[in-house]
């Protein structure tokens, strides 16, 4: 980067985070100017149809639907990659990094999938390589990790890093009513994307995952060792029935250390209704991260949307363009060259309380046999109740059970033995019941 006052971006990728970024660029100028002590200006964008009408005025840019000819564009310091994806993001990524650009990206799937490969080459080319925008908007947390934190010995960090995911279950909650017919109206209010999959089935949520347990934990970045659950089975009246035993549902990412490794994992569970994540709703985020020395700390705020994503974008920018004009500490999120080892335990041997429900048979000895098949696993019952049969003529009625702590693998014969029973129709529910209590 040369040493005029002028850092020149090039955007590759201009949908709702590019443009918001480039409006907010040009609303704070004096504010970003005054802070950094020089301007940044966009000097290149990347879009996909030249044709397409926006709302941003882009006289004075160079406008292509090449995005290689803005990663090799001499007049740009920094790429905003901002096309997501992994395969030609991949090769935007290396390419800018190997023709000596510096690069902001909100991509999280390209980091949690390559997030080793891209920062020891940015590494190994003294290119600055930031990604605050791939976690959960406009929350800092990236930094918190990487800077704020550093010198403690992080036990766990817990997020609701799934805008979507949070909202449906928080209506879901408030207005008792199934996940499909929220799902519409999240799609309707443009918080579920046409093809919610990735959202709903926790992939989303799993790359999250996978850059905070990387840069908390320095391990590799290991999106296919998380262990992956969505949202698409739960159910309205479970939401209710754990709410009566003082819990709240809600789609966790967590990685926690424990004695046999780092487990990392993203399913609904149940949490203490007093708990400070049970009362994050909507589409907010929130993470906890707990330290050896800090002890709890809270994140939260908007997870989504063009103005916050761009927060995080722009505070990046102005971060490389400070560190490359003043030569000042090249911070790396994680040390690739340097990773621990931590094995990743498999989420089979996970232990926490559980909630199950069954529906049963409305008829003596149910109870007692429940009791029974628990306590040959030698696992105490923590409350077991029995519920009013449902509307109609059913002639079963729901019961559920807390357990003490146990093993994902237990519980799952558990649930398998209680299916099979004569008393017991389909098949067991089941969720987690995390206690926050790190057994480290
Ligand atoms: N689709 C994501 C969410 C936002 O619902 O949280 C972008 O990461």
């Amino acid at each position: 980067m040369g040493s005029s006052k002028m850092i020149k971006l090039g955007f590759v990728g201009f949908g709702t985070v590019g443009q918001s970024t480039f409006i907010a660029l040009e609303r704070n100028l004096y504010q970003i100017k005054q802070q950094m002590g020089y301007e940044l200006e966009v000097v290149s964008v990347a879009v996909k149809d030249l044709e397409k009408k926006r709302v941003v005025e882009l006289s004075g840019v160079r406008l292509t639907d090449d995005p290689f000819e803005v990663v090799l564009d001499p007049n740009v310091d920094i790429v905003v990659e901002l096309i997501g994806g992994t395969e030609i993001a991949h090769e935007l990524v290396s390419a800018a990094i190997a023709n000596g650009k510096h690069v902001v990206t909100a991509n999280k799937a390209l980091i949690a999938n390559f997030g080793d490969e891209i920062l020891l080459s940015a590494q190994n080319e003294n290119i600055l390589f930031r990604f605050e925008a791939a976690v959960a908007g406009s929350i800092p947390i990236i930094k918190a990790l990487s800077e704020s934190v550093r010198g403690n010995r992080i036990k766990a960090v817990v997020g609701i890093i799934n805008g979507t995911c949070n909202f449906m279950l928080s209506e879901m909650a408030a207005k008792q009513v199934s996940f499909v017919s929220i799902l519409s109206e999240a799609q309707r209010l443009g918080y579920a994307e046409a093809d919610p999959s990735f959202d709903v089935m926790g992939t989303d949520a799993g790359h999250k995952l996978a850059i905070l347990s990387a840069i908390a934990f320095g391990t590799e970045f290991q999106f296919e060792k998380i262990h992956v659950e969505g949202i698409q089975n739960v159910l309205p009246e479970d939401i209710a029935y754990a709410k009566g035993l003082g819990y709240q549902v809600k789609h966790l990412a967590i990685a926690v250390k424990t004695r046999n490794g780092l487990e990392l994992r993203v399913h609904p569970a149940l949490i203490p209704l007093d708990h400070i994540l049970a009362s994050v709703d909507g589409v907010v985020n929130a993470i906890l991260v707990d330290g050896d020395l800090s002890g709890p700390l809270m994140f939260s705020g908007a997870g989504a949307g063009g103005d916050a994503t761009a927060s995080a974008v722009i505070s990046d920018i102005i971060d490389v363009a400070s560190v490359a004009h003043t030569g000042g500490t090249r911070f790396m999120a994680v040390r690739p060259e340097k990773l621990s080892d931590y094995p990743i335990t498999a989420f089979t041997e996970s232990v926490s309380g559980y909630y199950v429900r069954v529906e049963a048979k409305d008829r003596p000895g149910v109870l007692a046999e429940i009791s029974r098949v628990l306590a040959s696993f030698n696992v105490s019952i923590e409350a077991i109740h029995q519920k009013e049969a449902k509307e109609g003529a059913s002639t079963t009625v729901p019961i559920i059970i807390l357990t003490g702590r146990m093993a994902e693998k237990a519980i799952r014969e558990v649930c398998e033995i209680l299916a099979s029973s004569d008393s017991i129709t389909g098949s067991a529910i089941c969720y987690k019941v995390e206690d926050f209590q790190w057994a480290t």
